[in-house]
């Protein structure tokens, strides 16, 4: 039996064999039209009926971009300028944040703080160049722990000069949907204060590719890239490959130094991505897993078969690695510093905190549906850590003083960690985001070399819209 645990009470993982889609294949790269030899893009938000769950379950009116869940592949070269014209097809207002790119402030997408929310009916041109190759996804900034989990996502690719070589590409862009004993979305549970005290709305029904348990065809000796991004509300992911080598090749889009994973597994917190590369050595004919394994129980979230004949005996073992991206380093040694201090939810503790200009009591706050604090403060995108004087080193500590890991994401930047609980580390990847575990302090370093006002929030988007969510500016 498959069974996840959403927090303490366990559920049962719904059998339904169904999927969105007919294939595990995502839909092409929506056909960039070009305007003025620009890639053009159009994305149109709106309701979709889907049979969520599976043919012998009930239909439920999820949010999709072009209806399709994942939205189109948006898919660009390195530097190469491009259009995206978002038409909100909701009935309600909407916005298109590309997560991890290096952008200009006034393409991101965060409104109220780089742009006003599009209205329904509106439309919103973002124009955008992509610094860094890599594996990035968009989604909506406004209302987004609704519109996320209605479907409103999709996976956003920069392809590298010069392309690596394998033989396959493998997308699973994983999500967590949370449906009803009947199979339909949990719609009643939206807003939540259970879910916004505790870890945020934690799903019990996987998807890949929009898709429940889908079927990728390889073949014996093939070399696969498997790009994998968690799109989930709230719950941190671990994908393990049994039986496969894996090698990591980025991380939320950026080169790491190739390295062979530990046991085959990946751990992704909400908005994470990583490029792996997948030796394809199974037996010809022969159906290997994906499992996600988070829980400790494995579950099984997609299906690797074989076909009867391979293409190599063996897939080759050179050493492939990704060229590192632009990226300025930052000074480990001096830079500006900004605390944030992380308290309130569940088990935490909080007594108070300031909020609309007032200090009001933990049951005021509750009461209002807000339950966490950024350094004393509900942390709204008003919220402001300060401003820092661009080119100059950040050194960001966050000290999370809840009793829940959050897994913070930085706009416009990417950061290493430099040290954790006080004490350096080095040479850690860049991120965009990363899951700040319970009770620890991490230092974060960058180079705020982009002008402008930038997010800084938890991706579990149910604590984003309970009090976790600041900006700072560069200017
Ligand atoms: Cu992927 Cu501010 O978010
Ligand atoms: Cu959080």
């Amino acid at each position: 039996m498959i069974q996840r645990s959403p927090g303490t009470t366990r559920r049962r993982f719904l059998t339904g064999a169904g999927a969105l889609a007919a294939s595990a294949a995502l839909p092409a790269p929506l056909r960039a039209a070009a305007r003025a030899g620009i890639p053009h893009w159009d994305l149109s938000p709106g309701p979709i009926s889907r049979q969520l769950a599976g043919p012998e379950y009930g239909e439920s009116t999820l949010w999709a971009y072009n209806a399709s869940i994942p939205g189109p592949i948006i898919r660009v070269d390195q530097g190469q300028p491009f259009r995206v014209r978002l038409t909100n097809g909701l009935s309600q207002a909407t916005t298109l944040h590309c997560h991890g790119l290096r952008l200009r402030n006034a393409m991101d997408g965060v409104p109220g703080l780089t742009q006003s929310p599009t209205a329904p009916g509106e439309t919103f041109d973002y124009e955008i160049t992509a610094p860094d190759a890599g594996t990035f996804w968009y989604h909506p900034h406004y209302q987004s722990s609704e519109q996320v989990a209605r479907g409103l996502y999709g996976l956003l690719i920069v392809d590298e000069r010069d392309p690596l070589p394998v033989d396959r590409e493998i997308l699973l862009v994983v999500d967590d949907w949370r449906v009803t004993p009947q199979g339909l979305l949990d719609t009643d549970s939206f807003g939540s204060l259970g879910d916004r005290s505790h870890g945020g709305r934690f799903g019990n029904m996987l998807t890949v590719n929009g898709e429940i348990r889908p079927r990728f065809q390889l073949r014996r000796g093939e070399r696969a890239r498997v790009r994998m991004c968690n799109t989930a509300n709230a719950r941190p992911m671990t994908f393990a490959f049994p039986g496969h080598d894996v090698t990591l090749l980025a991380l939320d889009g950026q080169p790491v130094a190739p390295e062979e994973l530990l046991g085959a597994e990946i751990a992704l917190a909400p908005g994470q991505r990583a490029d792996l590369l997948l030796d394809c050595n199974g037996p010809d004919g022969s159906s290997a897993q994906i499992h996600e394994v988070s829980t400790g129980q494995a579950m099984l979230a997609a299906h690797l078969d074989y076909a009867d004949t391979p293409l190599r005996e063996r897939a080759p073992t050179s050493k492939l690695a990704l060229p590192a991206n632009p990226l300025p380093e930052p000074n480990p040694l001096d830079g500006h510093v900004i605390d944030l201090v992380m308290e309130g939810g569940a088990m935490g503790g909080m007594r108070q905190a300031r909020y609309q200009g007032q200090m009001q009591s933990m049951r005021a706050l509750a009461d209002a549906g807000q339950f966490w604090a950024f350094n004393g403060e509900i942390g709204t995108l008003g919220t402001s850590l300060g401003t820092v004087a661009l080119g100059r080193t950040v050194h960001l500590t966050i000290h999370n003083d809840t009793a829940f890991a959050h897994a913070m994401h930085l706009h416009g930047h990417h950061f290493r960690v430099i040290a954790r609980n006080g004490q350096s580390v080095r040479a850690e990847p860049w991120r965009d985001t990363e899951l700040v575990p319970r009770g620890e302090r991490l230092t974060l370093a960058f180079v705020a070399d982009n002008p402008g006002k930038w997010a800084l929030h938890c991706h579990m988007l149910e604590h984003a819209a309970s009090g976790m969510m600041a900006h700072f500016e560069v200017v």
